[in-house]
């Protein structure tokens, strides 16, 4: 995962447990090449040091309105026109009613006041304070305001209390902070994907399946989440976490693959066959654990519904957008493929490069030819397809409105 490293992201840190859970934050966004600064309340201080996020962030930490390390004095007005965006992890009750007021009375609210970037916060609160309506008529009012209200989750608290008011977890911070820097090139769209494997039972136990990881899968909805599209993911068996604001449907087989697309394929804009969709299933699958009495077994097996090429079939169909794994003579076959599935856009990959793998390398074919998107990690190639169908869907637009 790669985001622009010419950024300069202010992580402000604010008194709350979950302060410790933002020295991984800022560990997992250095890691990415973001260039973090690190701007801690007092308060903040005093649950964890500023030391830990100097050797996270490799920058000394800003803790002071008064300091007098920032060249001219006015820290608070270098640190905010540098600033590309500004998250506050945690952000407490007491800090998002600063915020809510204007007010200015330490160098982080400061920051905050003075800034032209958008500016993001991580509620992280006890779950009363939470539900408290003067923090609900805060938080209604920084939306309001154009504050990105990142959570909170419902859970288990450090106080003992279970509700509303965890801090997200760093990880899904991380995602969220990447997608809000994402240009939104799929606002407003709907995206129904397909990813992963089959899996057609044989007896009770076993079944046929395949190597898929639905890695590319997952990244191409991640990607389109962080495009600002909404997301149905209809996905077989992996070992994946979704992405954050995805719709997923967990299936096993083929045909329920096939149940899962059709019922949300009417609203959707884009469809995205990912999936490695196993081509037969065994007819009547043994109820029981098939014993190994006999010499030979014979399983039959019958076609599975080919779901990319139905969904290509409906009177109106969505965008639709195939993948073809292939083993050799990779343009040639991908190219049959797109045209038998009668598909506007289809990505080829060999399979030797691409199964499980976290980076690929793809042909994007359509009427104009083939597009070449050299080897990256998947989230990467993913964002480059998404952007090649947004802007072969702006065309068409275009297209149809000169038309009419
Ligand atoms: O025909 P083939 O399986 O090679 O086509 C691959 C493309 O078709 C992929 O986009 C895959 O998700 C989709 N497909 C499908 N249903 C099937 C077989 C493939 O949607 N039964």
């Amino acid at each position: 995962m790669t985001i622009p490293s010419n950024k300069k992201l202010i992580v402000g840190i604010t008194g709350g447990i979950a302060a410790y859970k933002a020295a991984e934050l800022v560990r997992l966004l250095t890691r990415q090449g973001v260039d973090v600064q690190v701007v801690m309340t007092e308060s903040a201080c005093r649950f964890i040091t500023p030391v830990t996020l100097q050797a996270l962030s490799g920058k000394p930490v800003f803790t002071d309105l008064w300091s007098d390390s920032a060249g001219s004095g006015m820290a608070h007005i270098e640190l905010a026109r540098d600033a590309d965006a500004i998250l506050i992890a945690p952000a407490s009750a007491n800090f998002l009613a600063k915020l809510t007021h204007g007010m200015a009375d330490d160098l982080l609210a400061n920051i905050c006041l003075a800034r032209s970037c958008p500016l993001l916060v991580a509620p992280a609160m006890n779950v009363q304070m939470w539900d408290n309506p003067a923090t609900q008529r805060n938080i209604a009012q920084l939306k309001r305001d154009g504050v990105i209200v990142l959570g909170p989750d419902s859970g288990e608290q450090a106080c003992g209390d279970v509700g509303m008011g965890r801090m997200l977890e760093p990880e899904t911070l991380l995602e969220l902070v990447i997608a809000s820097r994402q240009s939104k090139l799929l606002n407003g769209k709907k995206v129904l994907l397909t990813a992963g494997p089959t899996f057609e039972a044989m007896d009770a136990v076993r079944g046929i399946t395949n190597l898929s990881s639905g890695k590319m899968g997952y990244a191409l909805a991640r990607a389109a989440l962080e495009m600002g599209a909404e997301v149905t993911l209809v996905s077989g068996p992996v070992a994946l976490n979704p992405p954050h604001g995805a719709k997923v449907i967990h299936v096993t087989s083929a045909r329920q693959m096939l149940d899962g697309v059709m019922a949300h394929v009417k609203s959707c804009d884009i469809f995205i066959g990912v999936a490695a969709v196993a081509d037969y299933h065994v007819r009547n699958p043994n109820t029981q654990k098939i014993k190994k009495n006999a010499k030979t077994l014979t399983l039959e097996l019958v076609p599975n519904p080919d779901i990319l090429a139905k969904v290509a079939a409906l009177p109106k169909p969505p965008f639709c957008i195939g993948f073809a794994a292939e083993s050799e003579n990779l343009r040639e076959f991908a190219e049959q493929k797109r045209q038998r599935k009668n598909l506007p856009l289809l990505a080829a990959n060999r399979v030797q490069d691409a199964l499980g793998r976290d980076d690929s390398e793809l042909i994007l074919l359509d009427d104009d030819g083939a597009h070449l998107l050299p080897r990256a990690p998947k989230l990467t190639l993913a964002r480059q397809l998404l952007t090649h169908a947004a802007s072969m869907l702006a065309r068409r637009k275009k297209s149809s409105r000169k038309k009419s």
